[in-house]
């Protein structure tokens, strides 16, 4: 009994990972902190927009264009910062700016 309840909860949290979980995104995205000297600054609490305020995310010429592009532009963010988000922390960041700032149709 105990064990089948284990395994739905499981399956559950991995599929709404999946879906791209925007409130999950959110949490991540406030509490990320990253090590980094930016600027010849060195931070040891530096976060998503210390390089970049949100405006980047609404400015008119933006990289961002698709769903998809927004995502591949979090997990390069990711990626050269060594942030260490898994694809589906990546993926729930993504549904979080999307819902706040982006918005597209998925
Ligand atoms: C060390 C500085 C730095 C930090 C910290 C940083 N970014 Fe970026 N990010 C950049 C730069 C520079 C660009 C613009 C790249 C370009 O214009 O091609 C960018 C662009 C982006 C874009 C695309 C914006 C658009 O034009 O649509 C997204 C999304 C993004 N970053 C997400 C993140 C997230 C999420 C984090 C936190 C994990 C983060 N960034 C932290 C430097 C940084």
């Amino acid at each position: 009994m105990k064990v089948s309840a284990l395994i739905t909860a499981l399956i559950l949290s991995s599929t709404t990972a999946f879906a791209g979980d925007a409130d999950n995104g959110l949490e991540l995205y406030q509490e990320v902190e990253i090590e980094r000297t930016i600027s010849g600054e060195h931070y040891t609490e530096a976060n998503c927009e210390t390089c970049h305020s949100a405006e980047i995310y609404q400015r008119e010429d933006r990289k961002a264009t698709t769903y998809a592009k927004l995502e591949s532009r979090v997990e390069g963010c990711n990626t050269n910062l060594d942030v260490g988000w898994f694809p589906e922390d990546v993926s729930d960041v993504a549904a979080y700016l999307n819902r706040e700032y982006y918005k597209f149709e998925k």
